[in-house]
């Protein structure tokens, strides 16, 4: 349960917000998929695209505190609405991670349920297939157009999806799927996090022999810049790694990307999309990418002693405070997003400097972990 008495009056403030707001906003998206808020609506996606866990994982959030069975049913019918997706071949990829621990894992961790457990391990066994056992990594996406070759691609955001794989081991006592959650993530601490603690986007594999290929800027402005979110999955899944393997790779990967991040932030503690813009690229904030750094730095606080803990505590507490002041949507009721100024895909001009839901679910996972909730839905 949460321990109140030693929150600071802000968290206490913010999360009550937090709370208020997507009960509010829940009559309206009810068992949907929002993804970026524009012009202060959510726009939704279908429920094969990626980000189809965060609402129903930001409507567990809210249901662990309140226990409002309203926002449970919503959470539930989500998750059902996945069942029609899982066999769709084409359209599942690796983020399969993402979308089933935030409503199958996350069902089975608060409630015991069976059905979810059955669920989010059909979701591991074809995350695991993924693996390609020559290069070590797990496939990222499919074709996105007809003939692309992207068999040997994998990207940083996976090390959010290995989460599954540990889950699924724990609950299973088969280990084939942490191993295959270690052999990606080794494979991202030699090919991803570059030695001053920056990550890559994507790195590019030949899916026959496994050798690097090259780098691909994807996300970010270019190969050699620093993509903020990027940064974020890194500092986040590492940590989250060392959490399941107590192997001390991860947790120095994490410190690295760590160091990175905090020493690249902007005044108000929020990043830019991308740390190494060139002059003249416009230099909007991720609001998004701080959000999950905050959760990332939280956990890594827990896995540090002394001095070293209360400075990722107080960084993580420092961004989620400035999330919270600066970037927060609380007197406009017209506005349906929680934390403004998220940037989406800045190359693609999509979804630039707006709500976006994955924003929303860490700032409410990094506020709820500071008023007491331990547990992780990764
Ligand atoms: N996983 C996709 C993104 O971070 O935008």
């Amino acid at each position: 349960m949460n321990g109140t008495k030693s929150q600071p009056d802000w968290v206490r403030e913010a999360w009550s917000r937090t709370t208020a707001k997507v009960t509010r906003i829940s009559g309206r998206i009810g068992d949907r998929f929002p993804h970026a808020s524009v012009q202060g609506e959510y726009k939704l996606e279908p429920p094969y695209w990626w980000t189809a866990g965060f609402w129903p994982g930001l409507l567990w959030l809210v249901y662990r505190e309140t226990k409002n069975e309203a926002l449970r049913e919503l959470a539930e019918s989500c998750e059902r609405q996945l069942d029609q997706v899982i066999t769709d071949y084409y359209k599942l990829d690796h983020d399969i991670g993402f979308m089933w621990t935030l409503t199958s894992v996350a069902r089975h961790k608060l409630l015991g349920a069976e059905d979810s457990k059955r669920r989010a391990l059909l979701a591991a066994n074809l995350l695991a297939a993924r693996f390609n056992v020559q290069g070590g990594y797990i496939r990222a996406w499919n074709p996105w157009r007809e003939g692309e070759q992207n068999a040997g691609w994998a990207i940083i955001d996976c090390m959010m999806n290995l989460p599954l794989l540990h889950w699924a081991s724990a609950v299973t006592g088969d280990p084939r799927y942490k191993h295959t959650a270690v052999r990606h993530a080794d494979m991202a601490v030699e090919h991803f996090i570059r030695p001053d603690g920056s990550v890559n986007h994507i790195v590019i594999f030949d899916p026959e022999t496994g050798e690097k290929v090259e780098v691909n800027g994807g996300q970010g402005y270019g190969p050699d810049s620093a993509w903020s979110r990027g940064t974020a999955w890194a500092i986040y899944g590492m940590s989250l790694s060392y959490h399941y393997t107590q192997d001390e790779k991860y947790l120095h990967a994490a410190k690295r990307a760590a160091h990175f991040f905090l020493a690249n932030l902007p005044e108000d503690s929020v990043p830019h999309w991308d740390f190494r813009l060139p002059e003249g690229v416009p230099a909007y904030r991720d609001s998004s990418a701080g959000a999950c750094a905050a959760c990332g730095l939280l956990l890594l606080a827990e896995q540090v002693d002394g001095r070293e803990s209360a400075l990722y505590r107080s960084a993580g507490e420092r961004i989620l405070h400035s999330l919270y002041v600066n970037y927060g949507a609380w007197d406009n009721e017209e506005e349906e997003g929680l934390i403004l100024h998220g940037t989406s895909h800045f190359p693609e001009g999509k979804n630039i400097d707006v709500p976006l839901i994955y924003g929303d679910y860490y700032f409410a996972e990094g506020l709820a972990r500071l008023a007491g909730y331990r547990e992780l839905f990764w």
